[in-house]
């Protein structure tokens, strides 16, 4: 039977959503599933919850406004309590993939501040080992030829990202390079050795960042923890 993927991404979202307490710091993720958990999070501000939040992208920032969440900034605050966000790619022992939809930079930094990340995803995202999609990296515009040129020696292969005739650009100004690594056996490696590359402000892997990962999957939800 064919997936219904849409219904998965909201099954997972309602679920997410249910972990939001009053009076806490809510990270907002970026994407079409993170979107789904904004619509649940805007009916439940609407029904009183109180709770102030963090957007990861302006896209996200808009569509919060339009629900009337109630925004704070990143740098009034020490801590997150709860983020809900999507992910490209996952495995059981909570490796992530991010970044399909350029916010990744933001993203990360809004996981590393949270105490609680909760990634929703479908079925279709869950994999054994990291690597079918493409790992997304934001670089430099001014790097980007010396990044590709350092990642091919760790044997990636990659191009801008482009959006028609135009490079993508990321809410801080960035180009996304999107990289085939083949399968990625060691993504804690993987993600050291970019981390070291002179104009990567950040890579789509995600190394304990994530507390759990639900999944809507026939009808109903998974969780990993
Ligand atoms: C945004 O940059 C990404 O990290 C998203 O979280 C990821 O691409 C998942 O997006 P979907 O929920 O639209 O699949």
């Amino acid at each position: 039977m064919a997936k219904n993927v849409e219904k998965e991404k909201q099954l997972a979202a309602k679920a997410a959503v249910k972990f939001i307490k009053d009076n806490q710091v809510v990270g907002l993720g970026t994407g079409s599933s993170a979107n789904y958990a904004i619509k649940e999070i805007g009916e439940i501000v609407k029904n009183g919850l109180k709770i102030l939040a963090v957007p990861t992208s302006n896209k996200t920032k808009f569509l919060a406004e339009s629900f009337n969440i109630p925004l704070i900034d990143i740098n009034s605050i020490t801590a997150i309590d709860i983020t809900i966000d999507g992910a490209d790619e996952f495995t059981s022992d909570l490796f992530l993939i991010k970044g399909g939809g350029g916010a990744l930079l933001k993203e990360k930094i809004v996981a590393s501040i949270t105490k609680e990340e909760i990634i929703i995803v479908d079925s279709t995202k869950k994999v054994d080992i990291l690597g079918k999609f493409k790992l997304p990296i934001e670089v430099i515009p001014f790097a980007s030829n010396y990044v590709l040129n350092k990642i091919q020696l760790l044997k990636g292969l990659g191009k801008i990202r482009f959006v028609s005739d135009n490079p993508f650009i990321t809410d801080e100004g960035n180009y996304i390079i999107d990289i085939d690594f083949g399968v990625i056996n060691d993504p804690v490696l993987l993600s050291d050795k970019l981390n070291s590359i002179e104009g990567i402000v950040a890579h789509g892997l995600f190394i304990k960042l994530a507390s759990k990962v639900i999944m809507g999957s026939n009808g109903s939800t998974m969780i990993f923890v």
